[in-house]
């Protein structure tokens, strides 16, 4: 722990606090394991192996491995307040630095083997983006403007569907509630900014960690459209996709009322509200929607007209 930086105090009490509860549970593994009552004395090595199993762990925490990640995951753990830690089995899910990239993983989960970063260069993103006027999502968020037009993506998540949106041409104000995907997502930019393809994109793309619902009634440039898409069960037989999404919904604790989200975001009259749904599953108002484009597994709702002609951004 020699190299956790100094500046780190407030996490570094969190992680003391930890490093207490855990010595503590520790000393009740030995006393109930050791118990002359019940006579089962054990060995030192099973009273450990035990304490390993029982302590509870800390939810997320930031995993130092590598002495050379410290310095710049000290600031990231204080923005986040979240714990730094040195064991990854001290934390159901960890935040960590992986050669250039953040990534986040679920240490000892043979089920979820996998960690998650966010890569705008990777292929499939770079297909969609090769052919923008193809996608599904383009086409329905398509509105006549003659001068980029402004859309919010009220739920960015992982980005891809806002950065696709600033390859084709919008630019894009991104929405993210939750700080640690908003860390993700902000990562997996700069990675893209460094990327000459990719930059001129990137310049289009400006990233807000906030909630949507309380920004979207006092946004600074009226915005022409406006996407949502929230969480849902996807059901896909890409295990990548899976682990993409269960590693994403243990992190979504706060995510607000979609139904409100749609509501908040018609009230803005923006010309078009787009909602990404499951093709079979309900529209989020209590009304149709004005129409809808139907993919194989989803469709995007459509809420048409409620803007004025002459807004500009
Ligand atoms: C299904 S994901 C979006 C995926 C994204 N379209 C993509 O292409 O990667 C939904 C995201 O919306 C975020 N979210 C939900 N409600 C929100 C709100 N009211 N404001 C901002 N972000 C929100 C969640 O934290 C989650 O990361």
């Amino acid at each position: 722990m020699d190299w956790i930086p100094d500046t780190c105090l407030g996490n570094e009490k969190t992680l003391f606090l930890h490093k207490v509860q855990e010595r503590f549970a520790f000393f009740l593994a030995v006393m109930i394991q050791c118990d002359p009552v019940k006579g089962n004395r054990q060995t030192i090595h099973q009273v450990i192996r035990a304490r390993t199993l029982s302590v509870p762990t800390l939810p997320l925490a930031i995993l130092i491995d590598n002495p050379q990640t410290a310095n710049a995951l000290g600031p990231l753990a204080r923005s986040l307040n979240l714990p730094l830690i040195d064991n990854p089995r001290a934390a159901t899910l960890v935040l960590r630095r992986a050669a250039d990239r953040l990534e986040l993983c679920k240490p000892g989960d043979p089920g979820l083997p996998g960690s998650l970063w966010v890569d705008f260069s990777a292929t499939v993103a770079g297909r969609r983006r090769h052919q923008p006027g193809r996608d599904l999502l383009v086409q329905a968020v398509k509105v006549r403007v003659e001068v980029e037009p402004l859309l919010v993506d009220a739920t960015a998540g992982m980005g891809r569907d806002g950065f696709l949106l600033a390859a084709a041409g919008f630019r894009v104000v991104m929405f993210e509630a939750n700080p640690v995907v908003a860390a993700l997502l902000a990562d997996g930019l700069e990675r893209a900014r460094r990327l000459a393809e990719l930059a001129s994109t990137v310049d289009r793309i400006r990233l807000v960690v906030a909630d949507a619902v309380d920004h979207l009634p006092n946004l600074e440039n009226h915005p022409h459209v406006i996407y949502l898409d929230p969480m849902f069960p996807l059901r896909t037989k890409s295990a990548l996709v899976k682990q993409e999404l269960r590693l994403l919904q243990l992190l979504d604790r706060h995510s607000s009322d979609p139904a409100l989200l749609l509501q908040t975001a018609l009230a803005v009259q923006p010309r078009k509200v787009v909602v990404k749904r499951p093709l079979k599953g309900p529209a989020l108002s209590a009304w149709p929607p004005d129409y809808s484009l139907k993919g194989k597994a989803i469709r995007f709702d459509v809420y048409v007209g409620r803007g004025k002609k002459e807004q500009s951004a």
